[in-house]
């Protein structure tokens, strides 16, 4: 006989049925430990309203809990046959303790199960990525005080444009990174609320009470309507997805830079040869890789909204099985930012950056605009001004002053980087890292 908890005396073809579990058994490992949370709360909850006995919640919750430390020992596995990691739980508590574990599942579905794990998972996973981006952040900001006074040159239609600094390039990506915190708060925010009472989709004609399990599960609120409460399966998937884009975005675009900085017709930074790469035909070579990778990995992140969106674009109404196709998505998505994230870190640490760069006569140019201000300053109206050193450039006997002097908020001179700092300190607030 089959294990399937829809087991009605028929055994379901093999065929269909790895079609159908597909890498569930694996990806729901990492829902496991969230199972049995959920489960914990809503067996207390069914003896609250009277559907447990105490005599029976007391010997299913040591059950449940004993489940857990083999979780947590690394040692529950999904075996064949069995569909999921809730069926797997439900049986173990079966094989166990016989017709009590076959009462834990009064007034829920799999369906609210698995919405129940993804929430608890995601929030977890959400302070995870949060985590790995602020320990990158402080390096930004680290390096963006230590660099503040190396210029750059500042490009537009990647033309040399005006001067710029280390201390704004870092500074710049750390600032952007707050930005990305924004869109993972919210998606946080959407996943903090518990859908467990919603069952298949439509509600329960026990009395269960779901403020109750609210509280147990921690969670903000619950997803009051249970029509709502299914619909955000999906929902919250893809506010995820668009903050693990929006991040991977700003990291790509970093992963770029430092491609381009370390072109020798740059030169602008340099890494220790062990953390370079090398070509096995040209014997010069020191090659980038770890941010091409980084750069590609980022990328392809970006597809992540889209690829969810077509995943679950026009699907009917309620439960659909489409749904469990997001987990082998997003679980190795956020794997993958968060490795990133880790490798700027790692890579940043050891970042050299080139002092003096400006000095160079091929930059001259980028000093015009210093040196029409300054003549603004003295008096001469900024239309004549950009007339007079337009012309010595034109003539070719512009020598530029190579003074840079920027003093107003957020500028080479004044980076702010410690008001930039409390934008992140007050966004990991509201990620509730520390509860
Ligand atoms: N593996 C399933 C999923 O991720 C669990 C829920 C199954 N529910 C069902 N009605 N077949 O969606």
């Amino acid at each position: 006989m089959g294990k399937q908890l829809w087991n009605k005396g028929f055994e379901p073809d093999q065929m269909i049925e790895r079609y159908t579990v597909g890498a569930d058994r694996e990806l729901d490992l990492r829902l496991a430990r969230y199972d049995v949370q959920g489960s914990i709360a809503h067996i207390r909850m069914l003896e609250s309203i009277g559907l447990l006995k105490s005599e029976e919640l007391v010997v299913l919750l040591p059950a449940l809990e004993d489940i857990a430390a083999t979780i947590d020992r690394g040692e529950f596995v999904i075996e064949d046959g069995v569909e999921d990691v809730h069926s797997q739980v439900e049986l173990m508590l079966t094989a166990r303790l016989g017709d009590v574990g076959k009462k834990i599942h009064s007034g829920r579905s799999r369906n609210d199960q698995v919405l129940v794990d993804l929430k608890l998972f995601l929030r977890d996973e959400l302070k995870r990525i949060a985590v790995a981006v602020e320990r990158l952040f402080s390096r930004l900001i680290e390096l963006s005080d230590k660099y503040k006074d190396y210029l750059m040159p500042g490009y537009t239609h990647l033309q040399v444009a005006m001067p710029s600094s280390f201390g704004l390039w870092f500074g710049a990506y750390a600032e952007s990174f707050t930005d990305d915190m924004e869109l993972l708060i919210a998606a946080y925010n959407i996943a903090n609320q518990n859908p467990l009472g919603s069952a298949a989709g439509y509600g329960s004609s026990f009395p269960l009470n779901r403020e109750m399990t609210t509280e147990l599960l921690g969670f903000e609120r619950p997803h009051y309507n249970v029509v709502a409460a299914q619909m955000s399966r999906g929902k919250t998937e893809r506010a995820v997805a668009v903050a693990i884009a929006a991040l991977a975005s700003t990291l790509g675009h970093m992963a770029m830079d430092v491609c381009m900085w370390m072109c020798s017709n740059f030169g602008f930074v340099r890494f220790p040869d062990n953390l370079t790469t090398g070509s096995s035909i040209m014997p010069h070579k020191k090659n980038p890789d770890v941010f091409e990778i980084m750069r590609g990995k980022c990328n392809r992140l970006q597809s992540l909204p889209n690829e969810l969106a077509l995943l679950t674009a026009n699907l009917p109404l309620g439960y659909n099985r489409d749904l469990q196709l997001m987990k082998d998505i997003l679980f190795p998505a956020s794997d993958q930012l968060i490795e990133s994230l880790e490798m700027a870190d790692f890579m940043l640490e050891h970042i050299e950056v080139n002092d003096h760069i400006l000095n160079d006569p091929k930059y001259d140019y980028i000093f015009t605009v210093e040196d029409v201000n300054r003549l603004v300053l003295e008096g001469v109206p900024f239309r004549d001004a950009y007339r007079q050193v337009g012309e010595q450039v034109q003539r070719g006997d512009y020598s530029p002053s190579r003074n840079v002097n920027h003093t107003h908020l957020g500028s080479i001179g004044n980076l702010a980087n410690d008001r930039i700092a409390e934008k992140m300190q007050n966004a990991m607030r509201r990620m509730k890292i520390d509860e």
